[in-house]
């Protein structure tokens, strides 16, 4: 059985080392496709691949129908909007992801974006401290929960909202719960994005939320761009001066809101919150070895398509 390790953005190799080490171990042939230069070579290569391994690759519905002897889909990571899960649901396909294995790696992430911005993209002017500071994280799953822990370490007071999460599991992480995205904007002098990107939150996050941010107010985001209502986010940087935006993942008009607002936007050249070795280990040897408990024996406990 041919496993296609298909990554456009490649896995560190002492990652790439392990995952090879899991599937032939497991007796199966690993074929590794990084940094293809077009969707040809995924799909050429993905025709007789009896299993696929992804990052952010786009895994629609074009991918699937080339994939004629296709068991299952891994996503490498938390997020699986790249897959078209009716496509592979209607081919039988099944779809897991590997939650929590990049968390701690995108958390990470965040404060160093929230350090950079608070000392003012390190220009050398005076800039301020976290420590006491109010931060809010919109959704309490595996990477908010590892930004709590880190704001706690800064001496942050952190609050969260996640309709998803019971007040009581906040508290006991330290963490006071709010209950509106109004409440979680407009009284935390620093949020952090951590929602995915579905048909309720595309553009969901605009104008009104964003001017709502307390004076000097930094919003961060390292979860997906289609969360911001890019216009919104725009005209709210033109009306608030003192407001700052950084993300992780390069807005549609990254171009044009950093010549308008310079250094008060900032832009990570490729999407890299979980580009860290031990992310890629965490999340490649768990993708790996879920691949391989599902061909052998039908394990599915990270299925997404149920
Ligand atoms: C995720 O959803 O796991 C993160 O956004 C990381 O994506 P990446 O594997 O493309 O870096």
């Amino acid at each position: 059985m041919k496993v296609l390790v298909a990554t456009e953005k490649p896995f560190a190799a002492v990652a790439v080392d392990s995952i090879r080490k899991v599937i032939e171990d497991a007796g199966y042939e690993l074929e590794l496709l990084e940094k293809y230069p077009s969707r040809e070579e995924l799909l050429a290569a993905v025709a007789d691949a009896d299993a696929l391994i992804v990052r952010s690759d786009k895994a629609d519905a074009e991918v699937i129908a080339a994939a004629k002897k296709l068991k299952v889909i891994v996503r490498a990571g938390a997020g699986y909007d790249n897959i078209d899960l009716a496509a592979a649901t209607a081919a039988g396909i099944c779809v897991e992801n590997t939650p929590g294995q990049n968390s701690n790696a995108v958390a990470e992430l965040v404060f160093g974006m929230a350090v950079m911005a608070a000392r003012n993209m390190y220009d050398g002017t005076s800039g301020s401290e976290l420590k006491e500071k109010k931060i809010g994280i919109h959704a309490f799953g595996q990477v908010g929960r590892n930004v709590a822990r880190i704001a706690k370490g800064f001496g942050m007071e952190v609050c969260a909202l996640d309709p998803f999460c019971p007040d009581e599991s906040m508290k006991a992480a330290g963490v006071n719960p709010v209950h509106s995205v109004n409440e979680l904007y407009s009284e935390n002098s620093i949020v952090s994005i951590h929602i995915p990107a579905t048909a309720e939150t595309k553009g969901s996050i605009g104008y009104d939320l964003i001017t709502s941010l307390p004076k000097g107010g930094i919003l961060i985001n390292t979860a997906r761009k289609e969360v911001i209502d890019e216009e919104g986010l725009k005209k709210a940087l033109e009306d608030r001066q003192d407001i700052r935006y950084l993300s992780d993942i390069k807005p549609d008009n990254a171009a044009e809101l950093s010549s308008l607002f310079g250094s008060r936007v900032f832009f990570t050249p490729k999407k890299m919150g979980a580009q860290t070795s031990e992310a890629n280990i965490n999340a490649g040897i768990a993708a790996a070895r879920q691949v391989v408990a599902f061909l052998k024996d039908g394990v599915d406990k990270y299925r997404v398509n149920k």
